[in-house]
């Protein structure tokens, strides 16, 4: 820590905020390549939480990289610094009793294993979206694997620059052979199982 930094207990606790809203306060980390449907699926799980009076806030992309993280691109020490910051920030959100919902690509074992260093290991629950590069690459919503492939873009993401695949995700979604839907109630049903809700 830095010198002369002192740490001030502030009165309302994490607890007391859970307690007052009824839930435990965590990170629901979605992990995946761009295109695999993170967003999607995060989305409407943070409204089926939220409409069930949960409090929720969605960190992503849009909200991060032309906000706090402008600036940062996507380097492998960029995306560090990227989820680093991302990581605190989450980790802020718990503290006010708030169920995180992060959607990014995270790419590296050692970079998630960061942000969990950080908001903590029970803190967060990983989600791992897994759509293969050729479904993505069909899928190309943003027409960024096309221009990748033509080297428009450098450090792609599965293209020239690495994903590697959680080892042993909390929740493992196939979006291939699983409904937006059905990962949505998966997720919920793994929530209320584990009385996390
Ligand atoms: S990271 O790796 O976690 O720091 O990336 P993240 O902050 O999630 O940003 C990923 C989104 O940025 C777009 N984009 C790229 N993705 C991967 N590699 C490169 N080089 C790249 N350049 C731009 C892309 O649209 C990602 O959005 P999603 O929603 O994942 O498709």
């Amino acid at each position: 820590m830095s010198e002369n930094i002192v740490i001030h207990d502030y009165e309302i606790s994490r607890s007391k905020r859970n307690k007052v809203n009824g839930h435990e306060s965590f990170v629901l980390w979605f992990t995946g390549l761009s295109g695999s449907g993170k967003s999607t699926i995060a989305n409407k799980a943070e409204e089926e939480l939220f409409y069930k009076g949960v409090s929720t806030y969605a960190l992503d992309g849009d909200n991060i990289r032309s906000g706090i993280n402008k600036g940062l691109g996507f380097t492998k020490e960029d995306r560090l610094e990227n989820l680093r910051r991302i990581a605190e920030v989450s980790k802020l959100f718990v503290d006010a009793g708030i169920i995180t919902i992060a959607a990014f690509v995270s790419p590296l074992i050692s970079d998630r294993d960061q942000v969990k260093h950080i908001v903590g290991e029970n803190d967060l629950i990983e989600i791992f979206v897994d759509t293969s590069l050729e479904e993505c690459e069909r899928r190309d919503v943003k027409g960024l694997y096309k221009k990748a492939r033509a080297g428009e873009i450098k450090n792609f993401t599965g293209i020239d620059a690495p994903y590697e695949a959680p080892l042993n995700p909390e929740i493992h979604i196939e979006t291939e052979t699983t409904k937006v839907d059905e990962a949505v109630q998966h997720i919920i049903e793994y929530l209320e199982k584990t009385h996390r809700i």
